[in-house]
């Protein structure tokens, strides 16, 4: 190698040195806190849930810190939805500052703007606001499901610590596995995981998955308020063996958050806030039936989660609220419920959808150990079979004066679907 050459490589070394120097200082104060943080939000955050919108600021830096990044591509009026999501970080919740990133369907050339990425290097924190996922893969990702610039700087400063917050799409699109793009539980299960439409509620999800940014569990929000309990476990199953596919979901219900911090670590910790609860799956150990003639799924395990309980993501260890107790030998009804319509979601937040219904009453009786929910349509009529008798399963409430207003969260809840 002659001096000259020499000399080269020992510039080019230094070079990619400061280079990987500059890239470790994009480490923002909060991450000594949270490390790596998301806020995966339900959808239907409400503007006055303050536990949710208060907490995005704090894990953005703080009151008076925070400077929010609004990515409202999802939505097919970008600009006028990121203008009302700027006025309430900053007037409602003070933030710094709010600022629209505008990377849109009708802009797409904007994801490669270095002005854009200037911009977005200098968030400490963003929100994804919903709409139609598809959209936000269109307007980041480019040809190959690579990120495109304005993705790459926002995935850069998250693993610096900017949280990455989301609403509705804004949380399903954060998935590297499958991402769901539509359909129903029934539909879902007679049907199968599609990636195009063929029947009007099928089933559907974009394989490459989404922003890629949250790895090892399937996202989907409006969860419970939709009755989408079906439909996340037969995408969970149809899609666990593929390069991406996963074992976990976790659904979140409206107006309801999902924290998560230190993401990617043994301490990655998912705590629930807001007013309804979030639904963790396991199907790492379901199989089908072959001897049946439809759809059957068995093994699954199912978890409901509700404000102030928690999670370790990587070990899947529940901690109760310590505003709850335990339900076994303080059961409040004799039997447990049943539905004939065990995914209906009427999309009121304010109520217990079927699914939960029937599974908090089965922690609630006494003398019931298994209970079971049918779907209303057939041809086939499947039927959701409930059990609290496995290892580890476990109910706790917080009581506010019936069944109804009583907060309920439970772990390790054994589930099967099959034809009735
Ligand atoms: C947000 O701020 C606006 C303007 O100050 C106010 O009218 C509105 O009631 C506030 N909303 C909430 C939820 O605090």
């Amino acid at each position: 190698m002659s001096t000259c050459s020499t000399a080269m490589t020992q510039l080019l070394l230094c070079l990619a040195a400061v280079c990987v120097v500059v890239n470790a200082n994009v480490r923002l104060p909060q991450y000594t806190k949270y490390g790596k943080s998301l806020v995966l939000g339900g959808g239907v955050l409400m503007d006055d849930n303050a536990h949710v919108w208060s907490r995005i600021v704090d894990m953005a830096g703080g009151k008076a810190k925070a400077r929010i990044g609004v990515i409202s591509a999802a939505s097919d009026t970008p600009a006028t939805s990121a203008k009302y999501y700027v006025d309430l970080l900053v007037n409602n919740y003070t933030a710094l500052e709010a600022t629209f990133i505008p990377v849109t369907v009708d802009d797409v050339a904007k994801n490669s703007d270095p002005n854009v990425v200037k911009l977005i290097k200098q968030q400490t924190g963003f929100f994804i606001s919903g709409g139609d996922q598809m959209r936000l893969v269109q307007a980041y990702m480019l040809a190959g499901n690579l990120p495109s610039p304005a993705l790459q700087a926002i995935k850069d400063q998250y693993n610096g610590g900017a949280v990455i917050s989301g609403s509705s799409a804004g949380t399903a699109i954060l998935t590297a596995g499958p991402m769901v793009t539509g359909g129903s539980s029934w539909d879902a299960l007679r049907y199968g995981a599609q990636e195009s439409l063929t029947h009007s509620h099928d089933l559907t999800y974009r394989k490459a998955g989404g922003f890629g940014i949250y790895p090892e569990y399937l996202l989907d929000t409006h969860f419970s308020n939709r009755g989408r309990e079906g439909r996340m476990i037969r995408l969970l199953s149809d899609t666990r063996h593929m390069s991406n596919g996963v074992n976990y979901g976790l659904g979140v219900s409206e107006n309801t958050a999902l924290v998560v911090t230190h993401v990617g670590t043994n301490n990655e910790l998912g705590e629930v806030f807001g007013e309804l609860g979030v639904t963790f799956f396991d199907v790492s150990k379901s199989y089908t039936d072959p001897a049946e003639r439809y759809y059957s799924l068995r093994n699954v395990f199912v978890s409901y989660l509700t404000e102030g309980d928690s999670i370790n993501m990587k070990t899947r260890s529940v901690t109760f609220s310590p505003n709850k107790t335990p339900l076994l030998g303080n059961e409040g009804y004799d039997h447990a419920l049943t539905s004939n319509d065990i995914f209906f979601g009427e999309g009121s937040h304010h109520r217990k959808t079927e699914f939960l219904r029937v599974a908090a009453s089965l922690f609630d009786a006494r003398k019931d150990t298994m209970t079971h929910g049918d779907t209303h349509l057939t041809h086939p009529q499947f039927r959701v079979t409930m059990s609290k008798t496995g290892t580890d399963t476990a109910g706790y409430v917080e009581r506010h004066g019936d069944f109804h207003s009583d907060t309920h969260s439970y772990k390790n809840m054994y589930v099967e679907i099959g034809e009735i």
